[in-house]
């Protein structure tokens, strides 16, 4: 089948970009991407394209060119489905938060609602591509859906998984390393994956095309998070024995059988993918009674949650065993540089640590607004609204974060705080002025130079 229009449910992280891309390179394809959510879709559409929801280096741009050509926003999501022939899934797949699985599973009731919704719809055949990060056979799931509740419409389901990482999005789907397309190995299957690869085949080089199956895409997340909470765990040994995570890090990186990504020490991982898929991971594994790998996937986790829960009762130890009443300046609350995404953010974590020691928590992020931060930190129940609201307030302007702090902390790696004036920060900060650098981008003899008492991740100096 040639298509010539795109239907994608949910105008995420996942969805907007992606979708953008394909609108960009396929001139002749209608795409339009649907939500519920109508503030999300209002800024999607805002004439000023900067205000879109998500910050994604080179998005606006796209946004710019391809909107209301070819790159459509809407939240009349029926009207889309129906007339579209290829329907992308990219609704959220949180971890579930209740019943069975409850902290492991992912909650496949968005996914599912979707299924329904499409059943309901259609009128004539679909392809139907699964985009979201799934759990292995979600694909027969939405197939048993839609065969059993539609109008005698004929559907196929590929199964997609996106490679994207934040911070990178434009970038990585532009140039993707690989572009996994599963489908039913039938011939209808096998015309559907034809069309997909069509789709790509505008931008990517056809070898790059491979099929696989759901699995791959957690399993390189497992692996991907799997090298950062390793290297965390060197980095507390480092700490102890007077080496330097960065110079092990780089030896080791040497090694091309390692090679030198995903080795950068860190305060922990965050984002919406590597704890939900390794913790859907474990959840697989002990379903199927396989304790020892779903015991070996966990242990990821826990490194990662000790490295968030060890940056922060350091900055305790070190401000003489007690924060209660001290300003503590968090320098970046999204979970990396280059994107506003805050979920599973380490900020979020270590400043809940610090608020159950009573501190007063400053934070400057440059793309993450206050609204998040307040619905991130209620999100974890841990405290009232009104004791959150006290605890913490938000700068926008970095200097004003810093003024009367008895330390700052370093929780995203955002490139402009290396050309912060330091030395500005310095002389308005309470005496001893700390810095805790929790992505290693500060210079440690520089800082140490101008008066700070600095410290970083892995190092002992
Ligand atoms: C990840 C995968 O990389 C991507 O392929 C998949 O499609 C979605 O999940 P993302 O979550 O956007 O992408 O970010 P990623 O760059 O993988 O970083 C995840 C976390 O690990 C971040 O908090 C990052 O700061 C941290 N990290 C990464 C480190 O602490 N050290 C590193 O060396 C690399
Ligand atoms: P991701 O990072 O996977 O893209 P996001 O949470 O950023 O996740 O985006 C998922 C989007 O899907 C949200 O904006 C949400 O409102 C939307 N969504 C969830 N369920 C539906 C649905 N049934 N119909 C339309 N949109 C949906």
């Amino acid at each position: 089948m040639k298509i010539t229009n795109i239907c994608c449910i949910g105008a995420g992280y996942v969805g907007g970009p992606t979708m953008a891309i394909i609108a960009q390179k396929c001139p002749h394809i209608k795409v339009t991407v649907v939500d519920l959510n109508i503030e999300r879709i209002a800024a999607w559409n805002d004439s000023d394209v900067t205000n879109i929801p998500i910050y994604e280096p080179g998005l606006s741009e796209l946004v710019g060119e391809a909107r209301g050509r070819n790159l459509f926003f809407s939240t009349e999501v029926e009207k889309a489905i129906d007339e579209a022939q290829m329907i992308f899934i990219s609704v959220n797949t949180p971890t579930k938060t209740y019943g069975l699985g409850k902290g492991m599973a992912a909650d496949l009731k968005y996914i599912e609602l979707c299924a329904r919704q499409i059943a309901n719809v259609a009128k004539t055949d679909k392809i139907v591509v699964e985009k979201s990060t799934l759990p292995v056979r979600t694909a027969e799931a939405i197939k048993n859906i839609l065969e059993n509740t539609g109008n005698g419409v004929r559907f196929q389901i590929l199964s997609n998984p996106e490679f994207l990482a934040e911070g990178t999005a434009v970038q990585d789907l532009l140039s993707p390393d690989r572009v996994l397309i599963g489908g039913d190995s039938t011939i209808e299957g096998n015309e559907a994956i034809q069309s997909l690869k069509e789709i790509y085949a505008n931008w990517v080089p056809e070898d790059r095309n491979v099929w696989s199956s759901e699995l791959s895409k957690l399993t390189a997340n497992a692996f991907l998070a799997q090298r950062v909470s390793s290297i965390n765990a060197m980095s507390e040994l480092c700490e102890k024995t007077g080496a330097d995570v960065n110079e092990v890090a780089r030896a080791i990186g040497m090694d091309s059988r390692i090679g030198s990504k995903f080795l950068k020490s860190s305060v922990g991982f965050g984002g919406s993918c590597f704890q939900k898929d390794i913790l859907n991971l474990v959840y697989i594994a002990k379903s199927y009674g396989l304790n020892e790998v779903a015991d070996y996937w966990e242990q990821v986790i826990i490194m990662n949650d000790h490295q968030k829960r060890r940056f922060a009762g350091n900055i305790v130890q070190t401000l003489y065993n007690t924060v209660s009443d001290k300003k503590i300046t968090f320098l970046g609350w999204a979970f990396k540089k280059d994107t506003n995404d805050t979920r599973e953010s380490a900020a979020i974590y270590v400043s809940d640590y610090l608020l159950n020691e009573q501190a007063n928590i400053a934070v400057f992020d440059p793309q993450v607004k206050g609204k998040q931060i307040f619905n991130d930190l209620n999100y974890l129940n841990t405290r009232t609204i009104e004791e959150n609201k006290n605890g913490i307030t938000v700068f926008e302007d970095p200097y004003e974060a810093c003024k009367d702090a008895h330390a700052i902390a370093i929780l995203t790696e955002w490139d402009e705080f290396k050309t912060y004036d330091w030395q500005r920060i310095y002389d308005n900060m309470k005496k001893p002025a700390f810095v805790f650098d929790g992505r290693n981008i500060l210079d440690a003899e520089e800082l140490a130079s101008k008066g700070f008492i600095f410290s970083s991740v892995g190092s002992s100096k």
